[in-house]
Protein backbone atom coordinates (compact mmCIF):
# COMPACT_ATOMS: atom_id res chain seq x y z
CA UNK A 1 0.00 0.00 0.00
CA UNK A 2 3.22 2.44 0.58
CA UNK A 3 4.64 3.82 -2.28
CA UNK A 4 4.79 2.70 -5.71
CA UNK A 5 7.96 3.28 -7.69
CA UNK A 6 7.87 3.41 -11.06
CA UNK A 7 11.24 3.81 -13.43
CA UNK A 8 10.80 6.53 -15.86
CA UNK A 9 12.59 6.05 -19.04
CA UNK A 10 15.31 8.55 -18.00
CA UNK A 11 16.05 6.45 -15.20
CA UNK A 12 14.44 8.67 -12.51
CA UNK A 13 13.24 6.84 -9.94
CA UNK A 14 9.81 8.47 -8.40
CA UNK A 15 7.47 7.58 -5.40
CA UNK A 16 4.26 8.17 -6.34
CA UNK A 17 1.79 7.98 -3.55
CA UNK A 18 -1.21 5.87 -4.53
CA UNK A 19 -3.06 6.75 -2.13
CA UNK A 20 -4.04 9.54 0.89
CA UNK A 21 -2.25 9.71 3.51
CA UNK A 22 -4.81 7.54 5.60
CA UNK A 23 -4.08 4.83 3.38
CA UNK A 24 0.07 4.99 5.06
CA UNK A 25 -1.42 3.09 7.85
CA UNK A 26 -2.62 -0.06 8.34
CA UNK A 27 -5.82 -1.09 10.03
CA UNK A 28 -4.16 -3.55 12.22
CA UNK A 29 -1.38 -0.73 13.32
CA UNK A 30 -4.48 1.82 13.80
CA UNK A 31 -5.84 -0.88 16.33
CA UNK A 32 -3.07 -2.23 17.71
CA UNK A 33 -4.02 -2.70 21.91
CA UNK A 34 -7.48 -1.90 21.32
CA UNK A 35 -8.65 -4.89 19.10
CA UNK A 36 -7.26 -7.53 16.59
CA UNK A 37 -9.16 -6.30 13.02
CA UNK A 38 -9.66 -9.24 10.95
CA UNK A 39 -11.32 -10.26 7.68
CA UNK A 40 -13.05 -13.56 5.85
CA UNK A 41 -10.92 -15.22 3.84
CA UNK A 42 -12.28 -17.19 0.52
CA UNK A 43 -10.77 -20.29 -1.42
CA UNK A 44 -8.36 -18.28 -3.74
CA UNK A 45 -6.75 -16.40 -0.90
CA UNK A 46 -6.18 -19.33 1.37
CA UNK A 47 -4.98 -21.33 -1.35
CA UNK A 48 -2.38 -18.06 -2.73
CA UNK A 49 -4.47 -17.79 -6.38
CA UNK A 50 -5.17 -14.13 -5.48
CA UNK A 51 -1.77 -12.52 -4.84
CA UNK A 52 -3.43 -9.00 -5.13
CA UNK A 53 -5.84 -9.99 -2.28
CA UNK A 54 -3.06 -12.09 -0.02
CA UNK A 55 -0.69 -8.79 0.11
CA UNK A 56 -3.87 -6.73 1.73
CA UNK A 57 -4.01 -9.57 3.87
CA UNK A 58 -0.62 -9.61 5.43
CA UNK A 59 -0.52 -5.74 5.63
CA UNK A 60 -3.63 -4.65 6.67
CA UNK A 61 -5.20 -7.49 9.46
CA UNK A 62 -4.39 -9.15 12.70
CA UNK A 63 -7.00 -11.73 12.56
CA UNK A 64 -8.63 -14.25 9.64
CA UNK A 65 -11.89 -15.67 9.77
CA UNK A 66 -12.71 -18.87 6.93
CA UNK A 67 -15.34 -17.48 5.16
CA UNK A 68 -17.04 -21.03 3.64
CA UNK A 69 -13.80 -23.95 4.60
CA UNK A 70 -14.92 -24.61 7.94
CA UNK A 71 -18.51 -24.92 7.81
CA UNK A 72 -20.01 -28.41 7.71
CA UNK A 73 -20.76 -29.45 4.66
CA UNK A 74 -16.71 -28.31 3.42
CA UNK A 75 -15.21 -29.73 6.42
CA UNK A 76 -17.12 -32.54 7.18
CA UNK A 77 -19.13 -33.49 3.69
CA UNK A 78 -19.86 -37.45 3.91
CA UNK A 79 -20.36 -38.98 7.52
CA UNK A 80 -16.89 -40.76 7.94
CA UNK A 81 -15.42 -37.87 5.75
CA UNK A 82 -13.71 -35.19 6.90
CA UNK A 83 -11.67 -33.00 4.17
CA UNK A 84 -8.91 -30.45 5.77
CA UNK A 85 -7.38 -30.05 2.62
CA UNK A 86 -8.39 -26.08 2.56
CA UNK A 87 -8.70 -25.87 6.86
CA UNK A 88 -5.36 -26.28 6.95
CA UNK A 89 -3.86 -24.37 4.66
CA UNK A 90 -6.27 -21.56 6.18
CA UNK A 91 -5.09 -22.06 9.66
CA UNK A 92 -0.87 -22.06 8.27
CA UNK A 93 -1.42 -19.11 6.23
CA UNK A 94 -3.18 -17.38 9.99
CA UNK A 95 0.60 -18.54 11.47
CA UNK A 96 2.92 -17.55 9.12
CA UNK A 97 1.57 -13.81 10.08
CA UNK A 98 0.99 -14.61 13.35
CA UNK A 99 -2.78 -13.57 13.17
CA UNK A 100 -5.33 -14.40 15.45
CA UNK A 101 -7.38 -17.38 14.00
CA UNK A 102 -10.76 -17.58 13.84
CA UNK A 103 -12.75 -20.82 13.31
CA UNK A 104 -16.49 -20.67 11.60
CA UNK A 105 -18.62 -22.37 12.26
CA UNK A 106 -19.54 -25.73 14.75
CA UNK A 107 -23.49 -25.67 15.02
CA UNK A 108 -25.78 -23.86 12.34
CA UNK A 109 -28.50 -24.68 10.51
CA UNK A 110 -27.33 -23.87 7.09
CA UNK A 111 -24.69 -25.18 5.07
CA UNK A 112 -24.81 -28.58 6.73
CA UNK A 113 -25.91 -31.73 4.80
CA UNK A 114 -29.55 -32.60 5.38
CA UNK A 115 -28.36 -36.25 5.73
CA UNK A 116 -26.59 -35.25 9.30
CA UNK A 117 -30.10 -35.52 10.56
CA UNK A 118 -31.20 -38.51 9.42
CA UNK A 119 -30.25 -42.13 9.45
CA UNK A 120 -28.88 -44.08 6.50
CA UNK A 121 -32.53 -45.08 5.79
CA UNK A 122 -33.49 -41.61 5.59
CA UNK A 123 -35.28 -42.04 9.28
CA UNK A 124 -34.83 -38.30 11.49
CA UNK A 125 -32.07 -39.67 13.98
CA UNK A 126 -32.96 -39.43 17.30
CA UNK A 127 -31.45 -37.06 20.44
CA UNK A 128 -28.77 -39.73 21.70
CA UNK A 129 -27.53 -40.32 17.84
CA UNK A 130 -27.30 -36.78 17.02
CA UNK A 131 -25.22 -35.52 20.07
CA UNK A 132 -23.19 -38.51 19.14
CA UNK A 133 -22.88 -37.15 15.62
CA UNK A 134 -22.21 -33.87 17.09
CA UNK A 135 -19.70 -34.57 19.46
CA UNK A 136 -17.82 -36.66 17.30
CA UNK A 137 -18.00 -33.35 14.61
CA UNK A 138 -16.73 -30.93 17.77
CA UNK A 139 -13.94 -32.92 18.82
CA UNK A 140 -12.41 -33.86 15.74
CA UNK A 141 -12.52 -30.24 13.76
CA UNK A 142 -11.51 -28.70 17.16
CA UNK A 143 -9.05 -31.22 18.00
CA UNK A 144 -7.17 -31.50 15.35
CA UNK A 145 -6.51 -27.41 15.49
CA UNK A 146 -6.41 -27.56 19.13
CA UNK A 147 -3.77 -24.60 20.22
CA UNK A 148 -3.79 -22.95 16.85
CA UNK A 149 -7.44 -22.10 16.00
CA UNK A 150 -8.10 -19.12 19.24
CA UNK A 151 -11.82 -18.87 18.88
CA UNK A 152 -14.78 -20.75 17.66
CA UNK A 153 -18.17 -19.43 16.22
CA UNK A 154 -19.75 -22.64 18.34
CA UNK A 155 -23.16 -21.68 18.21
CA UNK A 156 -24.23 -19.41 14.96
CA UNK A 157 -27.77 -17.82 14.41
CA UNK A 158 -29.30 -19.73 17.27
CA UNK A 159 -32.04 -17.62 18.27
CA UNK A 160 -34.59 -16.33 15.89
CA UNK A 161 -35.91 -12.95 15.42
CA UNK A 162 -38.44 -13.06 17.79
CA UNK A 163 -36.55 -13.84 20.47
CA UNK A 164 -37.24 -17.94 20.43
CA UNK A 165 -34.51 -20.77 20.22
CA UNK A 166 -34.62 -21.03 16.33
CA UNK A 167 -36.51 -23.79 15.14
CA UNK A 168 -33.70 -25.83 13.19
CA UNK A 169 -33.45 -29.48 13.00
CA UNK A 170 -31.14 -29.47 16.28
CA UNK A 171 -33.31 -28.31 18.67
CA UNK A 172 -36.26 -29.83 17.48
CA UNK A 173 -33.86 -33.76 17.69
CA UNK A 174 -32.04 -32.45 20.87
CA UNK A 175 -33.82 -30.17 22.64
CA UNK A 176 -32.83 -26.69 23.81
CA UNK A 177 -29.57 -28.57 25.57
CA UNK A 178 -28.03 -28.78 22.36
CA UNK A 179 -26.55 -25.34 22.77
CA UNK A 180 -24.88 -25.79 26.28
CA UNK A 181 -23.85 -29.31 24.83
CA UNK A 182 -21.19 -27.87 21.64
CA UNK A 183 -20.03 -25.47 23.96
CA UNK A 184 -18.98 -28.41 26.34
CA UNK A 185 -17.63 -30.50 23.42
CA UNK A 186 -15.58 -27.31 22.02
CA UNK A 187 -14.25 -26.84 25.16
CA UNK A 188 -13.31 -30.43 26.76
CA UNK A 189 -11.89 -30.26 22.46
CA UNK A 190 -9.78 -27.48 23.40
CA UNK A 191 -9.57 -25.60 26.78
CA UNK A 192 -8.04 -22.74 25.82
CA UNK A 193 -10.01 -21.27 23.03
CA UNK A 194 -12.30 -18.54 22.79
CA UNK A 195 -15.94 -19.81 22.83
CA UNK A 196 -19.29 -17.59 20.55
CA UNK A 197 -22.17 -17.83 20.38
CA UNK A 198 -22.47 -15.64 16.90
CA UNK A 199 -25.76 -13.95 15.35
CA UNK A 200 -27.08 -11.16 13.61
CA UNK A 201 -29.65 -8.60 14.34
CA UNK A 202 -28.46 -8.99 17.83
CA UNK A 203 -29.12 -4.83 17.98
CA UNK A 204 -32.88 -5.25 17.61
CA UNK A 205 -34.35 -5.10 20.91
CA UNK A 206 -36.64 -8.36 20.36
CA UNK A 207 -34.42 -10.67 19.26
CA UNK A 208 -31.47 -9.36 22.00
CA UNK A 209 -34.33 -10.38 24.69
CA UNK A 210 -34.06 -13.62 23.57
CA UNK A 211 -30.16 -13.70 23.46
CA UNK A 212 -29.47 -12.43 26.73
CA UNK A 213 -31.90 -14.51 27.91
CA UNK A 214 -29.69 -17.55 26.48
CA UNK A 215 -26.62 -16.28 27.32
CA UNK A 216 -27.70 -15.64 31.05
CA UNK A 217 -28.89 -19.73 31.21
CA UNK A 218 -25.84 -20.48 30.00
CA UNK A 219 -23.86 -18.42 32.35
CA UNK A 220 -25.95 -20.15 35.41
CA UNK A 221 -25.07 -23.63 33.96
CA UNK A 222 -21.44 -22.38 34.01
CA UNK A 223 -21.20 -23.55 29.76
CA UNK A 224 -17.58 -22.52 28.75
CA UNK A 225 -18.87 -19.36 26.95
CA UNK A 226 -16.45 -16.62 26.73
CA UNK A 227 -17.58 -13.85 23.86
CA UNK A 228 -21.02 -12.37 22.04
CA UNK A 229 -20.35 -11.94 18.38
CA UNK A 230 -22.47 -9.67 16.63
CA UNK A 231 -21.88 -10.41 13.18
CA UNK A 232 -22.42 -7.26 11.91
CA UNK A 233 -24.18 -7.27 8.46
CA UNK A 234 -25.71 -3.86 8.42
CA UNK A 235 -27.28 -1.09 6.29
CA UNK A 236 -26.02 2.49 5.31
CA UNK A 237 -29.23 3.70 7.59
CA UNK A 238 -29.59 0.93 10.33
CA UNK A 239 -28.93 -0.41 12.71
CA UNK A 240 -28.87 3.11 14.23
CA UNK A 241 -25.43 3.16 15.87
CA UNK A 242 -27.30 3.96 19.25
CA UNK A 243 -28.54 -0.02 18.29
CA UNK A 244 -25.15 -1.13 18.21
CA UNK A 245 -23.79 0.83 20.89
CA UNK A 246 -26.79 -0.89 23.32
CA UNK A 247 -25.83 -4.39 21.74
CA UNK A 248 -22.94 -3.90 23.14
CA UNK A 249 -23.14 -2.47 26.41
CA UNK A 250 -26.03 -5.31 27.32
CA UNK A 251 -23.73 -8.21 26.77
CA UNK A 252 -20.89 -6.58 28.29
CA UNK A 253 -22.96 -6.04 31.42
CA UNK A 254 -23.41 -10.06 31.21
CA UNK A 255 -19.75 -10.12 31.86
CA UNK A 256 -19.42 -11.15 27.93
CA UNK A 257 -16.48 -10.11 25.64
CA UNK A 258 -17.60 -8.87 22.47
CA UNK A 259 -16.77 -9.59 19.01
CA UNK A 260 -17.91 -7.85 15.63
CA UNK A 261 -17.60 -11.10 13.73
CA UNK A 262 -18.91 -10.66 9.89
CA UNK A 263 -18.83 -6.76 9.25
CA UNK A 264 -19.78 -5.18 5.88
CA UNK A 265 -22.22 -2.23 5.24
CA UNK A 266 -24.29 -2.80 2.10
CA UNK A 267 -25.33 0.09 0.15
CA UNK A 268 -27.15 -1.96 -2.60
CA UNK A 269 -31.66 -1.68 -2.29
CA UNK A 270 -33.03 -4.55 -0.31
CA UNK A 271 -36.63 -5.31 -1.58
CA UNK A 272 -37.36 -7.41 1.50
CA UNK A 273 -36.75 -4.84 4.24
CA UNK A 274 -34.47 -4.27 6.78
CA UNK A 275 -31.23 -5.59 8.03
CA UNK A 276 -31.35 -9.42 7.75
CA UNK A 277 -28.03 -12.19 6.89
CA UNK A 278 -30.35 -14.94 6.33
CA UNK A 279 -28.53 -16.83 4.30
CA UNK A 280 -31.49 -18.55 2.33
CA UNK A 281 -33.10 -15.72 0.95
CA UNK A 282 -33.31 -15.66 -3.25
CA UNK A 283 -34.50 -12.90 -4.14
CA UNK A 284 -34.67 -12.39 -8.21
CA UNK A 285 -32.59 -10.14 -10.11
CA UNK A 286 -33.77 -6.74 -11.85
CA UNK A 287 -31.60 -4.31 -13.14
CA UNK A 288 -33.60 -1.48 -10.89
CA UNK A 289 -31.86 -3.32 -8.14
CA UNK A 290 -28.57 -3.46 -9.30
CA UNK A 291 -28.50 0.44 -9.54
CA UNK A 292 -24.44 0.84 -9.56
CA UNK A 293 -22.97 -1.47 -12.24
CA UNK A 294 -21.15 1.00 -13.72
CA UNK A 295 -19.76 2.87 -10.31
CA UNK A 296 -20.68 3.87 -6.67
CA UNK A 297 -21.73 7.54 -7.22
CA UNK A 298 -19.52 9.53 -5.06
CA UNK A 299 -22.49 10.68 -2.78
CA UNK A 300 -23.06 6.79 -1.63
CA UNK A 301 -19.22 6.85 -1.26
CA UNK A 302 -19.03 10.08 1.07
CA UNK A 303 -21.92 7.95 3.17
CA UNK A 304 -20.36 4.65 3.22
CA UNK A 305 -17.50 6.18 5.02
CA UNK A 306 -19.66 8.21 7.08
CA UNK A 307 -20.93 5.16 8.28
CA UNK A 308 -17.67 2.97 8.44
CA UNK A 309 -16.71 6.16 10.20
CA UNK A 310 -19.47 6.01 12.95
CA UNK A 311 -19.12 2.33 13.28
CA UNK A 312 -15.84 2.28 13.90
CA UNK A 313 -16.12 5.07 16.71
CA UNK A 314 -18.85 3.17 18.76
CA UNK A 315 -16.06 0.12 18.65
CA UNK A 316 -13.40 2.33 19.81
CA UNK A 317 -15.25 3.32 22.53
CA UNK A 318 -16.10 -0.37 23.77
CA UNK A 319 -12.34 -1.21 23.31
CA UNK A 320 -11.97 -2.47 26.83
CA UNK A 321 -14.72 -5.33 26.15
CA UNK A 322 -14.23 -5.88 22.28
CA UNK A 323 -11.36 -7.70 21.47
CA UNK A 324 -11.67 -8.15 17.99
CA UNK A 325 -13.76 -6.54 14.78
CA UNK A 326 -13.37 -8.51 11.68
CA UNK A 327 -14.41 -7.61 7.83
CA UNK A 328 -16.95 -10.38 6.25
CA UNK A 329 -14.30 -10.10 3.04
CA UNK A 330 -11.29 -8.49 1.78
CA UNK A 331 -12.49 -6.67 -1.36
CA UNK A 332 -15.69 -5.45 -3.04
CA UNK A 333 -14.66 -8.07 -5.51
CA UNK A 334 -15.40 -10.65 -2.60
CA UNK A 335 -18.30 -9.57 -0.64
CA UNK A 336 -20.97 -12.18 -0.66
CA UNK A 337 -23.07 -9.27 -1.10
CA UNK A 338 -22.40 -9.58 -5.01
CA UNK A 339 -24.35 -12.61 -4.78
CA UNK A 340 -26.83 -12.44 -2.10
CA UNK A 341 -29.95 -11.70 -1.09
CA UNK A 342 -30.02 -11.02 -4.74
CA UNK A 343 -27.31 -12.81 -7.57
CA UNK A 344 -25.22 -11.34 -9.65
CA UNK A 345 -25.19 -7.76 -8.34
CA UNK A 346 -22.22 -4.77 -8.41
CA UNK A 347 -21.70 -4.46 -4.50
CA UNK A 348 -19.96 -2.21 -2.39
CA UNK A 349 -19.74 -2.80 1.24
CA UNK A 350 -16.35 -3.46 2.03
CA UNK A 351 -13.43 -0.91 2.56
CA UNK A 352 -11.49 -2.32 -0.24
CA UNK A 353 -12.52 -1.72 -4.19
CA UNK A 354 -12.31 -4.07 -6.57
CA UNK A 355 -9.15 -3.25 -7.57
CA UNK A 356 -7.52 -3.65 -4.20
CA UNK A 357 -7.27 0.31 -3.21
CA UNK A 358 -8.51 1.41 -0.10
CA UNK A 359 -12.01 3.41 -0.38
CA UNK A 360 -12.82 6.78 2.00
CA UNK A 361 -14.62 3.94 4.12
CA UNK A 362 -10.82 2.79 4.79
CA UNK A 363 -9.87 6.10 6.05
CA UNK A 364 -12.81 6.96 8.11
CA UNK A 365 -12.18 3.32 9.45
CA UNK A 366 -8.09 4.74 10.47
CA UNK A 367 -9.50 7.81 11.72
CA UNK A 368 -11.91 6.53 13.82
CA UNK A 369 -8.61 5.33 15.69
CA UNK A 370 -7.88 8.59 17.01
CA UNK A 371 -4.02 8.20 16.63
C1 LIG B 1 -21.93 -16.60 3.73
C2 LIG B 1 -20.73 -16.64 2.79
O1 LIG B 1 -20.15 -15.36 2.74
C3 LIG B 1 -21.17 -17.07 1.40
O2 LIG B 1 -20.03 -17.27 0.56
C4 LIG B 1 -21.97 -18.36 1.48
O3 LIG B 1 -22.48 -18.68 0.21
C5 LIG B 1 -23.13 -18.24 2.46
O4 LIG B 1 -22.62 -17.83 3.72
N1 LIG B 1 -23.79 -15.31 8.31
C6 LIG B 1 -22.76 -16.21 8.51
C7 LIG B 1 -21.84 -16.50 7.39
O5 LIG B 1 -22.57 -16.67 9.63
O6 LIG B 1 -21.35 -17.81 7.44
C8 LIG B 1 -22.46 -16.23 6.04
O7 LIG B 1 -21.46 -16.37 5.04
C9 LIG B 1 -23.09 -14.85 6.01
C10 LIG B 1 -24.16 -14.72 7.05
Amino acid sequence: MQTRSIALAAGLLVNLAVAGAAAESSLKDAYQGDFVVGAALNEPEITGQDAAGDAIIAAQFSSISPENCLKWERVHPEPNRYDFALPDQYVALGEKNHMFIVGHNLVWHNQVPDRVFHDANGKLLGRKALLARLKHHIYTVVGRYKGRINAWDVVNEVVDEDGSLRKSPWLKIIGPGYIAMAFRYAHQADSKAELLYNDYNLEIPKKREGAIALVKQLIKQRVPITTVGLQGHYLLGEPSVEQVDTAISEFAKLGMKVAITELDVDVLPRPAGGPTADVTLNIAQNSALNPYVGGLPDSVQQQLAARYGELFAVFVKHRDVIDRVTLWGVTDADTWHNNWPIRGRTAYSLLFDRAGQPKPAFDAAIHAAGR
